[in-house]
C-alpha cells in the first residue's frame, strides 16, 4: 500500500497533510527517507512518522461504555457519535458494530472489521444481547412466560423467544428491573417488547453481545481495546 495510506489508515493525519509532511522528509521506510507519498510499503514496514514509530493494524477493535445523549454512528453533522469518544491516534474507518438508541448505555464494540461486525448482527447468527432494564411498571411471571414464548407486537412483529429474568419489583415506586437476553436486533426492540406487555422502558443499559461482556471497569464514555482474548472468542 501507499506511504500516504498506510499512515492516514493510522490516523496520523489526512492525506494532504501527509503528503506534504512526506514531500519534507518527516518520514522513513526501513531506515531510509523516503519523499514519495506514493512509495509502497507493506504493514511489516518499519515506518517512522515525525520521530515516531507507526505499527500497521489491519483491524482495530474497541469496548465502548456507550454514555446516553451519543447517537451510534460513524459521524454526524451536528450530534457527537460513539466514534468521535474514541480519542488520539485513530483510523478513519471505524463504526460502531449495531446500534443502541442515542438515550441507551452499555457495550458497544467499534471496530473496523467489517467481516465480524457483519457476523455479529446477521439475523442467521442470532447472537445472545443481554441488557439491564428498569421499567415503570411491575413485572410477573406471567410476562416472563410471554416473553419465553416469543411475544407478538401490537404492530405485528413476531419475536424469538427471549429469557426475561426479573430482579426486582417495586409497588411503592410501581417500577421493575430485570435482565432481558433476545438473540435479534430489530429497531427498538427491548422498548418495543416491554411497551407490548405494559411497561415503559426507563432505562436500558447492554451488559453483553454473545461472549463479550462490558467490562464493569468502564464508566459511561469510557473505552478500551479488546483483549487478546477477548477477541478471539468474539471470532
Ligand atoms: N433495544 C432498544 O429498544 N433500544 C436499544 O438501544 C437496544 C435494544
Amino acid at each position: 500500500m501507499r506511504l500516504d495510506k498506510f499512515l492516514s489508515d493510522m490516523g496520523a493525519g489526512t492525506r494532504s497533510e501527509l503528503k506534504k509532511d512526506i514531500r519534507k522528509g518527516n518520514a522513513s521506510v526501513d531506515g531510509v527517507t523516503v519523499k514519495d507519498p506514493g512509495f509502497s510499503v507493506s504493514p511489516s514496514s518499519r515506518v517512522i512518522y515525525k520521530g515516531s514509530v507507526i505499527g500497521y493494524d489491519e483491524f482495530e477493535y474497541y469496548m465502548l461504555n456507550k454514555p446516553a445523549g451519543v447517537i451510534s454512528a460513524s459521524e454526524d453533522d451536528r450530534e457527537p457519535t460513539v466514534v468521535d469518544l474514541i480519542t488520539g491516534l485513530k483510523r478513519k474507518d471505524l463504526f460502531p458494530v449495531g446500534r443502541l438508541d442515542r438515550d441507551t448505555e452499555g457495550l458497544l464494540l467499534i471496530t473496523n472489521d467489517g467481516a465480524l461486525a457483519h457476523r455479529l448482527l446477521s439475523p442467521k447468527h442470532h447472537v445472545d444481547k443481554v441488557y439491564y432494564v428498569k421499567v415503570s411498571g411491575i413485572l410477573t411471571g406471567s410476562d416472563v412466560e410471554l416473553f419465553g414464548e416469543g411475544l407478538v407486537l401490537t404492530d405485528g412483529l413476531e419475536c424469538l423467544p427471549a429469557d426475561l429474568r426479573i430482579i426486582s419489583t417495586s409497588d411503592e415506586d410501581y417500577e421493575s428491573e430485570a435482565e432481558i437476553t433476545i438473540r435479534e436486533g430489530k429497531f427498538h426492540q427491548v422498548k418495543r417488547m416491554f411497551s407490548s406487555v405494559g411497561a415503559e422502558v426507563i432505562y436500558l443499559k447492554r451488559l453483553s453481545m454473545g461472549s463479550l461482556s462490558l467490562d464493569p471497569a468502564l464508566v459511561p464514555g469510557e473505552y478500551r481495546p479488546l483483549t487478546p482474548e477477548e477477541l478471539s472468542s468474539l471470532k
